[in-house]
């Protein structure tokens, strides 16, 4: 077996990992990443599309935002389409000039892995078997990886393995709760070289479900519909897709689409789920490793960005000045921010889908909270407030 050593062991490159190993080495502290799946299959996955203020500043303060600089989109304000009608939410005038910007998840992987490896960093792509260890004492990891074993001796284990990792099911379960609640539907999602049929994203509340016009650049766009469980992405076909979201468009979006072919499609079922604490002596979890939101709210991949934010300044104390009160902090730091953005994605979710179980009384009551949203400057300003990211 090859024992190797060092400070942080990170579990999973997806972007908790990958910024949290970027943060670390721009500090001067000691990481080696492992993960199970190969570099190219990381790289290609087609997920977020949304940044917050606080996620741009973070990735320039890890000097990997020459990319998102250049070809980023700033946005300033969304459309929610309800009503037959679409309501603009001024996101900057609301928030005193707060933004968001739209930039790919696929990106900003590809930006992180590109900085690690001119940095010459040690990541194990296709480990296979990792197990941790003695986490709460003196942790290890252990993998195979090209059929050799190989064990990592570490001082703090970082599980940023997401929601089906193997670092929270390495918990006694004596010692870990979770909260959870799964929604009886799914986002059917597409990924097109089609110019955006808005300049701002829409997200549509219709009798026919809820959907929601996105796009990674002024060619590529990305949409999705609200579909049931049961829905199969081979049933949908290009032309099935586009006919039923022109059926929830208003007539002067449906008119603007404009269809192609996709490049991607896939279904995501939709998940409320947090774990509690997110600190179990020497490891911590952070990430979809340690909750997971709805995507109505774009809030998955920002809230992953958060948890390193504190993370990372938890380690850079420990090691660089000696102090561990990051570290005893870390896990009440961000579940404060954690449940307020679990309660915006299931306020926006809750708000905008249709619910086939909902009474017609229901029913009502929520078009009226959303006409009071709309309408109201307060209403307004809390909507925005949240969707461009709670200050850390
Ligand atoms: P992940 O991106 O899941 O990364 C975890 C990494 O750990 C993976 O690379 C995985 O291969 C690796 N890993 C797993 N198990 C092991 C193991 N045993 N050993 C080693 N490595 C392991 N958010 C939005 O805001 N908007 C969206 O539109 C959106 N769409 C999504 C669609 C899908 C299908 C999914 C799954 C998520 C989506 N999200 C979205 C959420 C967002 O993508 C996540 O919040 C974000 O990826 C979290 O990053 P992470 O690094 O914590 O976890
Ligand atoms: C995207 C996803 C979201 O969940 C969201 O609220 C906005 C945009 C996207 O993939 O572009």
């Amino acid at each position: 077996m090859d024992i190797l050593k060092t400070k942080v062991a990170i579990i999973g490159a997806g972007p908790s990992g990958l910024l949290l190993g970027q943060l670390l080495y721009k500090a001067g502290i000691d990481h080696i990443i492992v993960e199970r799946q190969s570099e190219e299959y990381v790289a290609s996955r087609i997920r977020a599309g949304i940044l917050e203020q606080v996620t741009v500043d973070l990735l320039e303060q890890a000097g990997v935002d020459e990319n998102l600089k250049n070809k980023g989109l700033p946005h300033s304000g969304i459309e929610i389409l309800t009503f037959k009608q679409k309501h603009r939410i001024d996101l900057t005038n609301l928030t005193e000039g707060k933004q968001v910007t739209v930039y790919g998840q696929t990106e900003v992987t590809k930006d992180l892995m590109t900085a690690r490896k001119n940095s010459g960093l040690q990541s194990f792509y296709m480990a296979q078997d990792v197990r941790i260890n003695n986490f709460y004492d003196q942790p290890e990891v252990e993998f195979v990886v090209d059929g050799r074993a190989v064990k990592i001796e570490c001082e703090f284990i970082a599980g940023c393995d997401g929601y089906h990792g193997i670092c929270r099911a390495s918990v006694p379960s004596d010692q870990i709760k979770t909260f959870e609640k799964v929604y009886p539907f799914g986002w059917l999602g597409i990924l097109a070289d089609v110019p955006p049929v808005s300049d701002e994203l829409i997200y549509v509340q219709s009798e026919r479900g809820f959907a929601l016009c996105s796009m990674r650049s002024h060619t590529r766009s990305r949409y999705y519909l609200q579909v049931p469980l049961t829905e199969k992405v081979e049933d949908w076909s290009d032309e099935k897709f586009w006919e039923e979201l022109k059926n929830r468009l208003d007539p002067e979006s449906r008119e603007k689409l404009v269809t192609g072919e996709s490049i991607e499609k896939s279904i995501a079922p939709l998940r409320s789920f947090v774990t509690e604490p997110m600190r179990f002596g020497k490891l911590f979890l952070a990430g979809d490793a340690a909750h997971i939101v709805p995507p109505t709210g774009a809030k998955g991949l920002n809230l992953a960005a958060s948890d390193i934010a504190y993370l990372s300044q938890a380690l850079i104390e420990f090691y660089h000045d000696g102090s561990e009160k990051g570290i005893n902090e870390y896990s009440e730091k961000c579940l404060k921010r954690v449940w307020k953005a679990e309660r915006f994605s299931w306020w926006m979710t809750h708000l905008l889908h249709r619910f086939e179980t909902e009474t017609e009384f229901e029913h009502k009551i929520k078009q009226a909270e959303l006409s009071y949203i709309l309408d109201s400057q307060a209403g307004r300003t809390t909507l925005a407030e949240n969707y461009v990211g709670l200050p850390y």
